[in-house]
């Protein structure tokens, strides 16, 4: 008899794992003895601010919190983020029906497939995008339609394209965006949003826009929310976290807002699946809501100066790249005929540089390579220099 299983054909079906070979020569690299410089992965080197932690201590005291959590959230939490809501973006939210709590903005867009999506219909997925719109379409047992991010479109939708997968394909119920995005670092504007709606409202989709990068913005550039365009909570919501706004991807606090029905219907998945977020987590997430303001500016700051050395580098060395506006990732085209593999291991073996490969995000990512600026300024010039000698 074998010890091995068979996995279900739901894990057969996801994209091969393009990073084996990276990964192996890392520990190629790392067992010579060579330190290496992480610009892959997208994890906030600096730490969660004092004030959250502090309010973490408090309440991880009080015995009421060891209990199971509410399914949505923390009343006074859900409040919390309808106040933050309203004050960043000028969005009303109805804490009682319009805010539910996540584990994570990963784990609602993980389960939000299995609220909408009937085996067989679509989700419209963008290409390049986070991979767990994909994974999540196909393990509730739909397809996800990819629509390519293009450079020549500044890394947006062409609405002519979704129109006709939308025509074509099998029944589309979410689509999918997230702007600022990751990879490209492409920002939408407000305009772009009320596009989406009108687009939404003529198809019966239901967006899901990903906003998890709404804080990390550049020279003033603010960055809106989905929900700003009139009509958006008509036909979807926004799924946000503290994790890149407050440096806390490892509390696991995120959540979604916008369109009572689509919450409810995540709401209902997740009653079946999680009991919700540790209630000391959730009040440590009020404090940072609350306390938003000086933390965000400066943080900003931080990711900025770390932009200024990092992009003008990539630039010089020949790579072509735009100064992104927003979000802590810089996304550059390799020169013509490059394969995003090959540079990515060249770099890794010739300059102890660890990068991102485009494909990895989608087949529209070939011929590009992500950076991400979460290392401090005096690696990112030490990064600099490395790639000043020809890459
Ligand atoms: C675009 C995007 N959305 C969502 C997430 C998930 O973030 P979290 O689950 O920590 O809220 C990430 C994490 O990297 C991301 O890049």
């Amino acid at each position: 008899m074998s010890d091995t299983f068979e996995f279900a054909n739901r894990l057969k079906e996801l994209p091969p794992y393009l990073f084996a070979r990276i990964d192996q020569i890392k520990q190629e690299e790392m067992k010579k003895g060579r330190k290496l410089i992480a610009l892959g992965i997208g994890d906030p080197d600096l730490p969660t601010p004092d004030f959250v932690i502090d309010r973490l201590t408090a309440a991880a005291k009080r015995p009421a919190n060891h209990q199971y959590p509410s399914y949505w959230g923390m009343m006074e939490f859900r409040k919390a983020v309808a106040k933050w809501y309203d004050h960043r973006f000028g969005v009303k939210l109805n804490p009682e029906n319009e805010v539910l709590s996540l584990i994570g903005s990963k784990e609602g867009i993980a389960h939000i497939p299995l609220a909408f999506v009937n085996p067989g219909e679509a989700a419209l997925v963008p290409d390049p995008g986070y991979p767990v719109y994909s994974a999540a379409t196909l393990f509730a047992g739909g397809i996800p339609l990819t629509f390519p991010l293009l450079e020549k479109n500044q890394f947006l939708p062409d609405f002519a394209h979704l129109e006709a997968l939308v025509k074509k394909g099998p029944k589309a119920k979410l689509l999918f965006l997230n702007y600022p995005n990751n990879p490209t670092s492409a920002s939408a504007s407000l305009d772009f949003f009320k596009e989406v709606v009108a687009f939404a409202k003529k198809h019966q989709i239901i967006v899901c826009h990903d906003n998890a990068y709404s804080e990390i913005f550049f020279d003033g550039k603010k960055q809106p929310s989905f929900l700003e365009a009139p009509g958006a909570k008509e036909v979807g919501c926004e799924f946000h976290s503290l994790s890149k706004t407050f440096n806390m991807t490892g509390w696991r606090v995120g959540f979604l807002v916008g369109n009572k029905s689509v919450v409810q219907g995540l709401a209902q998945i997740k009653t079946n699946i999680d009991s919700g977020i540790f209630n000391a987590c959730q009040e440590a997430g009020i404090e940072a809501l609350e306390r938003y303001e000086p933390f965000c500016s400066e943080l900003r700051s931080i990711y900025q100066k770390r932009r200024d050395v990092l992009v003008p580098a990539i630039q010089a060395s020949g790579l072509h790249c735009k100064t992104p506006d927003a979000t802590f990732y810089v996304w550059a085209r390799l020169r013509e005929g490059q394969k995003s593999e090959d540079f990515v291991l060249d770099l890794i073996r010739n300059k102890g540089i660890v990068s991102t490969p485009g494909n990895g995000f989608g087949a529209a990512g070939e011929g590009y390579v992500r950076f991400t600026l979460c290392s401090d300024v005096a690696v990112l010039k030490q990064v600099a220099e490395a790639l000043k000698a020809s890459v």
